[in-house]
């Protein structure tokens, strides 16, 4: 099972991407948001220094106490599971970047998020579609299947647009945009997809012998993935934008 650790989220770049999904959610100062999945609270602190009225939440305690730590002047961080955020008709906005692939029970998280948006307050977010990193899954698995091992059971979530807004409307939101994108993202170093592996998907590596492992799997995909002397993960991303009615 994936764990998130504290420091994990102050090297990734999904920080960053999320900065233009801030762009599409257009906060105005005064506005109630909750970022869902806050990790170590970027996205918050960013909104808060735009004036608008962000909280933060995560289900991984470290990481919000990196959060807290990194931002002592915003107490606006708690620790709460998307599936259950116990709050109603409060917030005007909910934001989430890079988590709702990690939870396999979407009809669960949209629920909660309904829940918590008042009247006309709109769900805006973003996370690995259908089709995300197939190239590295599908060459994994043929390496673990050559090496004698069972193909990996995979935990992410990686709707189609049909199957997402089907049920997004399920908790009676109104899905006014939702589109899938091609989004290669380039991993650090020579080690990236080494490290992207160990960081993001370790159920591939269960059982083998990591070095040799991934060795195999570089060769594999290096015609498809290695460009300019970097790593390039295929991202796949899916975006929504639904409103209360
Ligand atoms: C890739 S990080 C993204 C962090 C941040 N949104 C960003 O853009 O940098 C995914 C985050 O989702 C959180 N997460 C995973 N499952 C969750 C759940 N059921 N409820 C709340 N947060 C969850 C993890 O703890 C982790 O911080």
């Amino acid at each position: 099972m994936q764990t998130w650790e504290a420091s994990m989220s102050d090297r990734g770049s999904e920080a960053s991407y999320g900065r233009d999904l801030l762009e599409l959610l257009a906060a105005l100062p005064g506005e109630r948001v909750l970022d869902l999945g806050c990790g170590t609270g970027d996205h918050v602190a960013l909104l808060r220094s735009r004036r608008v009225a962000a909280d933060g939440v995560d289900q991984s305690p470290s990481r919000i106490a990196r959060a807290e730590e990194k931002y002592p002047d915003y107490p606006y961080f708690s620790v709460a599971d998307a599936r259950a955020l116990n709050v109603e008709a409060y917030y005007d906005a909910v934001f989430s970047n890079a988590v709702l692939h990690w939870i396999p029970e979407p009809a669960a998280v949209v629920a909660s998020v309904a829940s918590a948006l008042r009247p006309g307050g709109r769900f805006v977010a973003e996370f690995g579609g259908a089709g995300n990193v197939r190239t590295i899954v599908d060459a994994a698995q043929d390496v673990r299947e050559e090496f004698g091992l069972p193909r990996a059971p995979v935990p992410w979530f990686y709707p189609t647009v049909g199957e997402y807004a089907t049920v997004v409307e399920g908790a009676e939101l109104e899905v006014r945009s939702a589109w899938l994108f091609d989004r290669p993202t380039v991993l650090d170093g020579t080690e990236g997809l080494a490290n992207w592996l160990r960081m993001h998907a370790e159920f591939l590596l269960e059982g083998v012998d990591a070095e040799k492992f991934v060795g195999e799997l570089e060769d594999r995909v290096r015609d498809r993935l290695w460009r300019n002397g970097a790593w390039w993960a295929d991202y796949r991303r899916i975006r929504v934008v639904a409103v209360k009615g």
